[in-house]
């Protein structure tokens, strides 16, 4: 099939508002839309102003309506030994219950309500149930700790929590009640009440006159229908929070409207995947791949979602993925290239794939980081299928650049994530600012407006929203990716330009790992980089210099260090390694030069700054790294 994308892409850069009413046929709404781009409103612009809908009635009401039997959600739990199907009648009977729990405890259009889950069905419902009746729901992702769910309790100033007694990793119960306790005793708001759901692996206690106990309270609410609420497309559906430069977490908001659009559009053209097939994204509910690919998307197009709890290796084996693939006849699978390298790891000549019937699996998609060529080819290799990589971020909910499977693919390149999808008009700018030639590196930038879905703001943020992504390039958005452009328009993303690291597929902050180091009553300064790490993509690596007179044992302030970083912002942030050191390399005017630190732990070759202090402190440097098995790095240039 010769692809349709150059055709599809000119016509929406022919006329963009044509191009966004014609998807938005696809969608259910309670009262037409104004103008579908109103360049006055928000800090840019907002979509289709004026309408009215509803996110859940498109996402459940809808199929519900006219196919109540069939699959909304497989829950697939190796972890709890369960697999459960829930239709979209069953899905729409327990929104309705949820959304008449939320409302009897007082939550209305424009509450926020923070959902800290685990992988079950209940953290979906819970997001529905909110969007049913315009609560704007904030979910957090259960490998955050107690001091991060604080940060976001006292941004957002939830009025309920939804949580469960435990989340359940490997070998492992993760009691979540104490977390959410802590939480809110550290937090300045206090929500006025908390939903617990009690999991058979580890109950909790409830607290009470504030803790109620979900199943109960669903079972006396069951059979009450709760209208969907008309909402503004403009309105908040809900609010994530992203990792920004300080440890002040940013609260992406997505609108109703365009998210919908934006969103049914891409399953059809990027994915590829028909209303009634199985589409799964082994993601977790916590990020936006979750949001956008695990939820609203696929429910949106009627498909059947797949709510993995588990992991690509351990739960019990390499085959893991193949396995839920062949048992529920997944069409296209979504995840990041950490899972398929941990997948590579384990059992390099794919040799699990022999044991399933991957007959029915057609595409397999990348993203969240850079997918490196090796695991591009190894997935290709043992799946026998196109292998596609898509470059997005949390704040645009889907993808920038992809190969869209549904238009017909375009000829893979290796390291790319293809071409700008329709709504993306991207632009690769040096630091001025000037559009740089084909196959220069420089600054990722889109010029605004940012498409439907796209974040319209941060919560509470305008002026953050303004000063950090959209001012230093007048007129376009700042991805904060670095990468250039190829004479055919492939664009390569490469790096970030500012502290954010990637480990795992998680996006997280340097800065605010160096908060967490920085608060060690022994600890005078500190700094973390990230490293290249085989598996994981980058790992966190701290540096921290003592307080003049601490004669402790480094190796025990080490140790600290790192369960300070498990405790404050969770396990997800992965710090394993930090190195007391007598001082950190700056420069003359006392900025840490974190990147060529980076360079020395990743045995590239350093680029010594003119404007360095001490050349000698990159020695000891060196020394420390090596004493701990890093590759020592070639002569300083
Ligand atoms: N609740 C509590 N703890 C969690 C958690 C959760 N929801 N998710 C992860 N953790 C813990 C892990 O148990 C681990 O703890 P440990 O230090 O005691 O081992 C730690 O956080 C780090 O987790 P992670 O980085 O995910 O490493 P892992 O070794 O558990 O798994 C992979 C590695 C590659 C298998 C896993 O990251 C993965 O499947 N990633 C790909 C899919 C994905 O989630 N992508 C994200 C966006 S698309
Ligand atoms: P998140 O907001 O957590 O989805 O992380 C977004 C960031 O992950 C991007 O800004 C990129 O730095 C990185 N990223 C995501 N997908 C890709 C990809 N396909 N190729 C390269 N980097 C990616």
């Amino acid at each position: 099939m010769t692809s349709r994308y150059h055709e599809v892409y000119a016509a929406w850069r022919a006329d963009p508002e044509a191009f966004w009413v014609e998807a938005a046929r696809e969608i259910d709404w309670f009262r037409p839309w104004d103008r579908v781009f109103d360049p006055d409103l928000g800090i840019y612009g907002r979509w289709f102003a004026g309408a009215e809908c509803n996110t859940c009635h498109n996402c459940v009401d809808r199929h519900a309506a006219r196919r109540p039997d069939e699959a909304a959600i497989i829950y697939d739990s190796p972890v709890t030994g369960t697999v459960r199907t829930i239709t979209y009648g069953d899905l729409l009977g327990e929104v309705s219950a949820l959304a008449a729990v939320l409302l009897d405890n007082g939550i209305g259009k424009g509450d926020r309500v923070i959902l800290y889950m685990p992988m079950v069905p209940e953290a979906i419902v819970a997001m529905l149930a909110c969007a049913r009746i315009g609560a704007i729901h904030s979910v957090v992702f259960g490998g955050f700790a107690a001091h991060e769910l604080a940060t976001r309790i006292d941004d957002c100033r939830p009025k309920l929590i939804v949580s469960a007694s435990c989340g359940i990793e490997p070998g492992r119960i993760v009691p979540y009640k104490p977390l959410l306790d802590g939480a809110i005793a550290r937090a300045a708001h206090k929500p006025e009440r908390c939903l617990i759901l009690q999991r058979p692996e580890h109950g909790c206690e409830l607290l009470p006159g504030r803790d109620l106990d979900y199943a109960q309270a669903v079972a006396l609410a069951r059979g009450r229908a709760v209208p969907c609420a008309a909402l503004k497309a403009t309105d908040p559906l809900y609010i994530l929070y992203t990792s920004g430069t300080t440890g002040q977490p940013k609260g992406v908001v997505r609108d109703n409207g365009g998210h919908m659009v934006a969103l049914k559009w891409s399953m059809a053209a990027i994915y590829a995947v028909d209303p009634g097939e199985v589409f799964w994204a082994a993601s977790d509910v916590g990020w936006v791949v979750g949001h956008s690919y695990i939820v609203y998307a696929p429910l949106l197009h009627g498909c059947t979602t797949v709510l993995y709890e588990g992991k690509p290796v351990g739960t019990p084996d390499a085959g893991a993925f193949w396995r839920v693939i062949a048992e529920h006849r997944v069409a296209a699978l979504f995840t990041a290239p950490t899972a398929f390298r941990a997948i590579k790891k384990e059992d390099p000549g794919g040799t699990h794939v022999r044991n399933h019937d991957l007959s029915g699996f057609r595409t397999l998609f990348l993203a969240g980081e850079r997918a490196d060529p090796d695991t591009i080819q190894w997935a290709e290799r043992i799946l026998g299928v196109p292998v596609v990589d898509h470059w997005w971020q949390t704040e645009t909910a889907w993808a920038i650049a992809a190969n869209p499977v549904g238009l017909g693919m375009l000829p893979v390149r290796y390291g790319s994530p293809t071409v700008a999808m329709p709504g993306y008009d991207v632009e690769v700018l040096s630091d001025a600012g000037e559009p740089v030639a084909p196959g220069t590196l420089g600054n990722i930038a889109v010029r605004l407006p940012l498409p439907p879905g796209c974040l319209p703001t941060l919560w509470n943020a305008d002026q953050r929203f303004s000063d950090g992504y959209l001012s230093e390039f007048p007129g376009f958005y700042k991805t904060a990716d670095a990468g250039f452009r190829d004479e055919d328009g492939y664009l390569f993303v490469m790096a970030r330009t500012d502290d954010i690291i990637n480990v795992a597929g998680h996006r997280l902050s340097t800065g605010a790992i160096e908060e967490v180091l920085a608060s060690h009553p022994d600890v005078a300064e500190c700094a973390v980089i990230g490293i290249a790490d085989e598996l994981k993509g980058q790992l966190p690596c701290g540096f921290v210099v003592l307080k003049s007179g601490k004669a402790r044992n480094p190796a025990e302030i080490e140790r600290e260090c790192v369960g300070r970083v498990r405790a404050e912002i969770g396990p997800v942030a992965a710090l394993k390694t930090v190195f007391v050191v007598d001082r950190l390399p700056k420069t003359r005017s006392g900025k840490i030069l974190r990147a060529t630190m980076r360079q020395i732990a990743d045995g590239e070759k350093v680029r010594v700054p003119p404007t360095i202090d001490d050349p000698a402190i990159l020695d000891e440097i060196r020394e420390t790294m090596g004493r701990h098995g890093r590759p020592p790095s070639p002569p300083d240039d």
